[in-house]
């Protein structure tokens, strides 16, 4: 029996988690996007409507990254059928969670689901990418992998990706805020220099590699020294105001780091379950003292990538 309309759900994410640039990023199913496709008889691909919490997007396939996602799906699997998507944003706009990634993700499990012979979840990837571009205007899987994975992923290339799950210390938890601002990921991608000091690349490296050992080793200490984006963040933290004040409250509070979420203006923590009540306080206080109000939540890291809600 043919599918004819699927509607699938993919997890806000935080991206770079501080110190893997582009390339690290692990799910946050807190909250997410929901898209639902249907089987159409006019070729193509349409969007009929954007619900949710997100301002006005464009409904022009190509401009949407959710559009753009199924066009790239479409392009390669020739459907016999047109797809309709109706996109249902559960992540602000601008915020730094992932939100693109989570439409695009959702968008093309969806629409997979539609097709007489489904894509493997590996072949999603390249679609979904294709589709985030379009918001952040560069290809890069740090929120588009474990939105669809799940889980904290490490993507290694872009073409003929390498997916890879890093496990998590089960003690850890995510304190995440979002400021109630706007921050455009062009923007923020825009400021970013393209020559790094040689000694801030041997950092970074050293902390990316203690980082991703401190997990598979269950080693907290080494997360903690290892926490600390050398690179990326000292350009980032004027765009944020309040930033510096709730990542000094969060390490006073014991996080083991604290770093922007994607291209912000979402700020994270890791921390011990035991610390992440006194942690959030700790930066909400923080961001409040310097006139922000945010949204905040704290979960596990990771958890499930995208799914299928519904389908018939
Ligand atoms: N890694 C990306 C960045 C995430 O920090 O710009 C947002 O697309």
């Amino acid at each position: 029996m043919p599918v004819s309309e699927a509607t699938a759900f993919a997890p806000a994410t935080v991206g770079n988690v501080g110190v893997g640039f582009d390339i690290l990023g692990h799910a946050f199913g807190v909250i997410g996007d929901r898209v639902r496709a249907a089987r159409v008889a006019e070729p193509g691909v349409r969007i009929r409507a954007v619900t949710g919490i997100a301002g006005p997007l464009p409904l022009e396939p190509g401009l949407n990254t959710a559009g753009q996602a199924v066009l790239s799906l479409v392009g390669a699997a020739a459907p016999p059928f047109g797809i309709e998507l109706t996109i249902e944003k559960g992540i602000p706009l601008g915020s730094g969670l992932g939100g693109s990634a989570a439409s695009a993700v959702a968008a093309v499990v969806a629409a997979n689901a539609l097709l007489d012979a489904p894509l493997p979840a590996i072949e999603l990837l390249s679609h979904a990418i294709a589709g985030e571009a379009v918001a952040s205007g560069a290809r890069h899987a740090d929120n588009i992998a474990p939105a669809l994975f799940g889980g904290l992923v490490l993507t290694v290339g872009i073409d003929h990706p390498h997916v890879k799950q890093i496990p998590v210390p089960a003690a850890v938890r995510c304190v995440l805020l979002r400021p109630h601002m706007f921050l455009a990921t062009q923007q923020a991608r825009g400021i970013l220099t393209r020559l790094v000091d040689l000694s801030d690349v041997v950092w970074q490296t050293a902390n990316l590699a203690g980082f991703l050992a401190g997990c598979f080793t269950n080693d907290l200490p080494l997360i903690r020294a290892a926490f600390e984006d050398v690179m990326i963040e000292p350009q980032r933290a004027k765009l944020i105001p309040g930033f510096r004040q709730a990542k000094r409250a969060a390490l006073g509070a014991d996080a083991l780091g604290c770093s922007i979420s994607g291209a912000g203006p979402a700020v994270f923590a890791w921390c011990e379950e035991r610390h992440a009540e006194a942690v959030r306080a700790a930066m909400l206080a923080a961001f409040r003292a310097e006139g922000v109000d945010c949204d905040h939540w704290v979960a596990p890291v990771g958890g499930d990538g995208a799914r299928i809600l519904e389908r018939r």
